[in-house]
């Protein structure tokens, strides 16, 4: 058929079918198994770091100059830890958000095979985060009881856009740390493959997630998009903020305290999280997501 005969809601259906084709195929070629590609049973040697120490929530304090390098190792490692916790919890919402979205629509179609893979791809990730957090000796991180609940209305309640921008964000700010940590030497090898394995996955994940956000904003209403903006950059908001937990500082044997206030004013650690997110930004203000009261949020969070 002509393109110039196809209509334009089939043209945009036929495109999505086709990003959704390569995904398949590119998934075909190159996932994992966690189970057996990353070294579960050597022990942990603790001369390395959980993650690289410039994505410590303490670095570039006056706190972490006075830190021996084995308290800043036990950081990183509880800091690793923290956000591959927060990490399932947010993979578990994705999950059900993805499901919800594919309830009864055509098998046939290879978006609906494209999002089972990623459901499955997120349920090893997050078998993943678990072993990789027991083993570095963390306990069971989860953020606030009031943001656990938001999550359950939101995992309950999102759809279209709202559903795919949110998830895009959490990817991709678990992406720019995961980036540095999957090279860094100092980094205990166990924890730079699981990084390694999670990076190439998720960039298809991510690509999805763009894509669907697009198409579903194509169709929106200016009010629709002004609510689904707002409710994007508050799921944000308490995803990027509960990626590391309060708890870690005293379970890394620190000053809770101090760390606490350091961590909370550390310009560092801002400008870092705002460097590594501009080209998520751009993405946002390219799909018209960066509305007033969603960039209120977003610069809370430190995003931009
Ligand atoms: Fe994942
Ligand atoms: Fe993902």
């Amino acid at each position: 058929m002509a393109s110039s005969t196809v209509r334009p809601e089939d043209q945009d259906r036929l495109a999505g079918e086709d990003v959704a084709r390569r995904l398949l195929d590119s998934a075909s070629k190159l996932s994992y198994d966690p189970a057996t590609e990353v070294d579960w049973d050597t022990p942990l040697d603790t001369a390395h770091h959980g993650a690289s120490p410039e994505w410590s929530t303490l670095y570039g304090t006056a706190y972490w100059q006075e830190l021996t390098d084995d308290q800043r190792k036990a950081l990183t490692r509880q800091e690793a830890a923290s956000v591959a916790s927060t990490g399932i919890w947010f993979e578990m919402i994705l999950q059900q958000m993805v499901l919800r979205d594919m309830y009864a629509k055509d098998p046939t179609d290879p978006r609906f095979q494209w999002a089972l893979t990623e459901v499955a791809d997120e349920c090893r990730h997050s078998i993943m985060f678990a072993r990789g957090a027991a083993k570095l000796g963390a306990p069971a991180y989860r953020p606030r009881r009031p943001v656990v609940e938001l999550g359950r209305a939101f995992k309950t309640l999102a759809f279209g856009e709202a559903a795919y921008a949110a998830i895009l964000v959490a990817e991709e700010v678990l992406d720019v740390m995961q980036r540095d940590w999957m090279r860094d030497e100092r980094v205990a090898p166990f924890v730079r493959t699981i990084n390694n394995i999670h990076v190439v996955e998720e960039s298809r994940h991510m690509k999805f997630a763009r894509d669907e956000t697009r198409r579903r904003l194509r169709t929106a209403g200016p009010l629709r998009r002004q609510i689904n903006s707002l409710v994007v950059a508050i799921a944000s908001y308490y995803i990027v903020t509960s990626m590391v937990n309060a708890d870690v500082y005293a379970n890394a044997g620190l000053d809770s305290a101090r760390a606490r206030a350091e961590a909370k004013t550390n310009e560092h650690h801002k400008s870092l999280m705002r460097s590594s997110c501009s080209g998520l930004m751009e993405f946002l203000a390219s799909a018209r997501l960066l509305t007033g009261p969603a960039l209120f949020f977003y610069k809370r969070a430190h995003l931009i």
